[in-house]
């Protein structure tokens, strides 16, 4: 699904100087389809610059005849009612996250920590409408200002919630009129995180927390992330750090870490697996994240055992493993706790422990688990999609391809050969390569035209100034059909602020694997649910060959275009490449929602276009 179109992309586009693009694309742009015709009303395509219908017109009725599943959805949307703009949401749909409705899933006789749980199932059907930003919603600072104070009638927290903030990582926040500030980095009030991350280096045996890179840690996963302080502090060495926390209705610690532009999506697993590969991360840390890590029979223990890599840590910082006053060095072979006992018998070391830090170390050895009798290996190839499944009593990635112990890793950043070697059935070494150059250009070219001249009557004349975005425009990126993580690793080496959610559609191939390797943020989703996250989280949505790969689904394109509406800012952006019957259908479902639309015509002959489209920001 990925590379072929950006051949043709970059084709047309080509390396020029960014104005003459500019110029170019605009007035290249092959007049806006007017998806229904010649009935067509002029209400939402008063920027469509001369159209050219009859070319088009004619390509499309080809195509239709092809697209049943388009066309069944174009048809109902000329038949008029559906093309009408669909209805803002009430006051209480402001914080609405779908498959987190607690009422519902306690009355559905959910319970002990499961009502909090993803149930999608009790949130079909409903109002179709698009959620608005609160009455004194404001666009967020840029990155990196956005990181250190953000507004605070974006999120919902309340007053208490501030007062009652107990983690190391929630305590440097601060109430300033509208703004929460959170003093990191170069906080004068509190350096505990820097502190606690340098402390964390040393006891796994680094000099400082400027190491984690080389020594093989390059993503982790913060359960229950605070605001994400930490995370930040990690990212500023380099180093991923996802955060996941369960939903929650207010306060909720990854509505701040991403209104912060911090990685974070709900996530938990008190019933199921996290939709992450095993042999994921190199290290998973819990600060007072609230699990209480010896119920279930050990499984919470398995869930991070998955999910961790082979010589990967387990960080827990909490005052309950031990109980107080026993100091490990005194203790340490008298008093065993029931979270100590199930550590041994996964292979896991205690290698450290300083107040109330604890570190395990994973097995590096897959030979390890043979002389601890006791629990059993999952069963081959179940380990391969992690969906939601039910938590496993059993352990896995044992026998992976994929077991090579962090500490073997290349501490660049670049995948080296040897590591991609491992992902064989994913991929081959030279398709990567040129996936990525395929890239490269490809961002280039969507940068230049993130730029709201790109819906305008008049562009911008000859000499005029560069309209290029700054580079910090925006922050938390959706790549939303992933493949390598070839627009990650782009807007890496363009030096873009942004980081990118990778998500691998579940009936795609499962690439996910390869693009947690490279460091990058990722899960895998069903795009026909909603996406685990909070309204109005990301900055932009970048979605190729998703709408024809889905439109073969059952589910439908308008849901999915509200989704989308409902996890963007206001002002954010969408762009979508895909074949010109789904573009055609995206162009109308567009409109429906309100976006600023305009189809770009690659120009080459080939039927892909591309759809660049802008929220409004509403403001009612
Ligand atoms: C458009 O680009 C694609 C990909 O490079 C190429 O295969 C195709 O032949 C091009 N079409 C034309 C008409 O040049
Ligand atoms: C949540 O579920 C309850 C009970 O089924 C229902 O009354 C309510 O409308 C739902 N809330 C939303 C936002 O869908
Ligand atoms: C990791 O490196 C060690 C030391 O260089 C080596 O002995 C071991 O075989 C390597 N393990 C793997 C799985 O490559």
């Amino acid at each position: 699904m990925g590379s072929p179109l950006f051949h043709k992309l970059s084709v047309k586009f080509g390396p020029r100087p960014p104005i003459s693009l500019l110029l170019l694309c605009l007035i290249s742009v092959l007049a806006l389809i007017v998806v229904f015709g010649s009935s067509s009303s002029n209400s939402f395509d008063s920027a469509t610059p001369s159209p050219v219908p009859t070319v088009v017109y004619t390509n499309y009725r080809k195509l239709k005849e092809q697209a049943t599943v388009n066309y069944l959805e174009l048809r109902s949307l000329s038949l008029g009612a559906g093309r009408q703009e669909v209805d803002l949401c009430g006051k209480d749909r402001e914080n609405y996250v779908p498959c987190y409705n607690i009422s519902a899933n306690f009355l559905a006789g959910f319970q002990n920590g499961e009502e909090f749980d993803r149930h999608c199932e009790y949130s079909k059907g409903g109002q179709r409408c698009l959620v608005r930003p609160p009455k004194d919603y404001k666009i967020p600072l840029r990155w990196p200002a956005g990181r250190d104070v953000i507004w605070s009638n974006n999120v919902k927290i309340t007053k208490d919630q501030f007062l009652a903030s107990g983690s190391m990582t929630k305590r440097l926040m601060l109430l300033e009129e509208n703004q929460i500030a959170f003093h990191s980095e170069d906080g004068v009030i509190f350096d505990g995180v820097k502190d606690y991350s340098r402390q964390i280096a040393e006891m796994i045996g680094l000099g400082t927390d400027s190491e984690f890179f080389q020594a093989g840690v390059h993503n982790v996963l913060d359960i229950g992330c605070g605001f994400g302080s930490f995370g930040a502090h990690l990212l500023s060495q380099k180093v991923m750090a996802i955060c996941i926390a369960e939903y929650e209705v207010t306060g909720s610690q990854v509505q701040l870490a991403l209104e912060r532009g911090l990685p974070a999506m709900i996530g938990n697993f008190i019933s199921r697996q996290l939709p992450y590969p095993t042999l994921s991360f190199d290290m998973v840390h819990c600060a007072q994240c609230g699990i209480v890590w010896d119920q279930k029979d050990g499984m919470f223990l398995l869930e991070v055992d998955r999910v961790l890599k082979p010589g990967g840590y387990f960080v827990l910082t909490s005052p309950t493993v031990r109980p107080e006053g026993h100091s490990v060095n005194a203790k340490k072979r008298s008093i065993s706790t029931p979270v100590e006992q199930f550590t041994e018998k996964i292979c896991w070391t205690l290698i450290a422990q300083q107040d109330e830090t604890f570190i395990w170390q994973k097995t590096a050895d897959g030979n390890c688990y043979a002389s601890r009798n006791g629990i059993p290996f999952c069963k081959e190839g179940q380990d391969d999609l992690s969906y939601y499944q039910p938590l496993k009593s059993c352990i896995s990635g044992a026998t992976s391809k994929r077991w090579m112990p962090i500490q073997n890793r290349s501490s660049t950043s670049q995948l080296s050969s040897a590591e991609l070697e491992f992902h064989g059935k994913w991929v081959q070494p030279e398709d990567f390569y040129e996936d990525s150059q395929v890239w490269r250009s490809a961002l280039r070219n969507y940068w230049s035209l993130l730029t709201p001249l790109i819906f305008s009557d008049h562009p911008k004349r000859p000499g005029d100034e560069d309209p290029l975005p700054p580079y910090n425009m925006i922050r938390n990126v959706m790549d939303m059909n992933a493949h390598y993580g070839g627009l990650n690793s782009a807007f890496l080496g363009e030096s873009k602020s942004v980081w990118v959610m990778n998500v691998v559609p579940l009936k795609a191939r499962n690439t996910l694997p390869l693009i947690l390797d490279q460091g990058f943020a990722g899960v895998l989703h069903d795009w026909c649910e909603s996406f685990p996250t909070y309204p109005r989280t990301y900055d932009m949505l970048h979605a190729n060959g998703l709408l024809s790969h889905l439109s073969l689904e059952r589910c439908s394109l308008l849901d999915l275009f509200l989704e989308m509406d409902r996890i963007l800012r206001p002002e954010g952006w969408v762009v979508i490449s895909d074949n010109l019957a789904t573009i055609e259908t995206a162009r109308g479902l567009a409109t429906q929602i309100r976006w600023e639309a305009r189809v770009i015509d690659l120009e080459n002959g080939s039927d892909q276009r591309l759809l660049v489209c802008q929220k409004p920001f509403i403001k009612k």
